[in-house]
Order: structure tokens, then sequence, then C-alpha cells
């Protein structure tokens, strides 16, 4: 027996770290996908393997021990976590397949988790609940990290360009980003964990300062959503080499809120030297909006440049990584 399956990164448009604290948030699925494929184990330990990470960890699931033989621990925790909620301990033989980056701000954990806990569940021939795999991912990801929304997750798991609002509910949205949107990653990789965490201790630390900071960034992600929603299908329907034409007042309006949102989350101090150069540069280019994708402190940027992908993919290329950010309108997927 042998299931596969596997789920979309992600990038946020707006709302990260405020959503942890129960603001709104906008992110869209994109086309770098973790595949997961699990197969009964020959060896006393499940092993997990990835040559796209290079990674090989033998998991000792009634310990609940990790021994690492080649690479880093921080994905495969995800996968333990995974196994421990979703399977009964006997020994399996899970390969990991990498599209994207890890720590680069994409939803690489959420991806692997949600893939995970999708061919688990399909290995023991169980059906599969959308909802409530999305809801088991995201405790995944609690139990790894400390703290986590349920944002990246839902994001993996629904795939397409997502509202989630304050009580959590996933929202799809309608708007047509195509060919808009380019994300520019460091070398430096950010943890999750941490930069949440950080964002919690200033938040204690000044909280008349901060509460006002996160509420409005959650106003921002509630101002976006209106001006995508009103400018879903022809205002957005741009490429590269066509000049832009959509709705000027929606889309210059939705790049200020960008980078309004940029610097409310400088403002929670996840902004680093190198992110903040890639925006500059973005908006120089011709972005109409860049800003921080993800928990920052390494990691990546998003620049919203309808009718400029090709120049800000060339500006940004010139120091760092970026790519087109292409949409996936699926979620996960069992093959
Ligand atoms: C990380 O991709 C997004 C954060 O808001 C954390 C979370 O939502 O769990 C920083």
């Amino acid at each position: 027996m042998e299931s596969t399956a596997s789920a979309p990164g992600k990038a946020i448009l707006f709302g990260e770290h405020a959503v942890v604290f129960g603001q709104p948030a906008i992110a869209v699925a994109v086309d770098k996908r973790a595949q997961i494929i699990v197969r009964k184990g020959k060896e006393k330990y499940t092993t997990v393997r990835s040559a796209d990470l290079g990674v090989h960890a033998d998991l000792d699931l009634f310990n609940n021990n990790c021994i690492i033989k080649k690479g880093k621990s921080g994905i495969i925790n995800y996968i333990l976590e995974s196994l421990l909620m979703a399977h009964d301990g006997s020994s399996l033989d899970i390969e990991l397949k990498m599209e994207m980056p890890i720590g680069a701000g994409l939803g690489s954990s959420a991806a692997v988790t949600v893939a995970t806990l999708a061919a688990l569940d399909n290995f023991h021939e169980k059906e599969i609940n959308i909802s409530s795999l999305a809801k088991k991912a995201h405790n995944v990801e609690i139990k790894v990290q400390g703290a986590a929304s349920p944002l990246d997750t839902a994001v993996s798991t629904y795939g397409g360009l997502v509202y989630l609002s304050e009580k959590s509910e996933v929202i799809p949205l309608d708007a047509d980003l195509e060919n808009s949107l380019v994300i520019g990653y460091t070398s430096q990789r950010g943890n999750t964990g941490k930069m949440v965490e950080s964002v919690h201790l200033r938040r204690d630390r000044h909280p008349e300062i901060m509460d006002p900071v996160i509420e409005s960034v959650g106003k921002i992600t509630r101002e976006a959503r209106k001006i995508l929603s009103n400018n879903h299908h022809n205002n957005f329907k741009l490429n590269h080499d066509t000049e832009y034409t959509g709705s000027n007042l929606g889309e210059s309006n939705l790049g200020e809120l960008m980078n309004i949102n940029h610097g409310l989350l400088d403002a929670m101090g996840v902004n680093t030297l190198e992110l903040s150069q890639m925006v500059y540069k973005a908006r120089q280019a011709g972005a109409q909006g860049a800003k921080i994708t993800g928990a920052g402190g390494g990691g990546s940027i998003i620049a919203y440049c309808p009718g400029k992908i090709l120049e800000v993919l060339n500006a940004l290329q010139q120091s760092e990584n970026a790519i087109k950010a292409d949409f996936s309108k699926e979620g996960v997927i069992i093959q």
C-alpha cells in the first residue's frame, strides 16, 4: 500500500502576526507544493527521507524520539507530530518532495503538515474531511511552534485566495490576481515560532502602543477584502507585457494598503535590513505595493506589480532570489 498527498505553500497578502491576535488575514495558495509519499516500513523505526532537503531521520513513534541521520530537524518535527496525531505507531517509510524553500515565509511547514495528515488518513483508508484536516494541521502547528493561527494550514488545505475572518472562518475571495504578484526571498531563514513569540513579548511590554498597531492591521485587511471583492475578474486581468489598464483607484489602494501593512510589521519588530532593501527595490522598480510576507526575521517579501512583473523580478534577482507567484486554485490533493 502506498499513499501520496500534496499541499501548496502560501503567500500572505495582509495580516500576518495580527492574525495570531484574532485579527483577519488574506493569503493566497501558490503553485509550489510539498508532496508526501507514505509506504509500509521495512525497518524498526519510521524513516523520513527528502532528497530535495538533504534530510534523513528515523522516528521512534513509541518513545516520541527523532534521530536525525542527515540534515536539520526543523520540518521533521511537523511530520513527527502529524504521525503522533494520525498514525498507530507501526513503522512507515515516508518520502518528502519539496518545491519550495524552508523558512522562506511560504508556508512550507503548513504544506508539509497538511500533506502528511492527508497521506496518513488515505493510507489508513479514512475518508478525508477538509475542515477537520485543516483543524488537525493547525493543532500540529501549535504543538510544534507553541503558537500559530489557523491561516497557513487553512490556505494549504483549501487553496485559492482566502480571507480568514476574526472567527477563523475560511472565506474564498474571487479576485483574479494572476500575473500581478512577485515573491522575493532572502537567503536568511526565518523561524516562525520565534518571530511569533517576539511579537507577543513586544506587545506585552507595550500593550497600549502595540494593540492599536495590531488593530490597524486588522482594519487594513478588512479594507483590502473590500477592494479585492469589488475588483474581481476584468479589473485584475493583466500580464507582464500588457500595459496596466485596471481600475486605478482599486489597484493603487491595494498597493498602498500593502505599504502601510509593511510599516506596521516593521513596528512589530519583524523586519530585517535585507527585507527592507527588497521592499524598496520592488517599489522603485514599479511595484504599487510591497511588504514582508509571512513571519519575517528573514524569509520573503511580496510585491504587487501588475504590468511590471519583469521589471520587479529583474530588480530583485540582482541581489536575492525572486519568483513570480502563480496561484494554486487547488488545495490539498490525494494523488
Ligand atoms: C506565518 O506564516 C504567519 C504568522 O502570522 C504566524 C501564524 O499565523 O501562525 C506570522
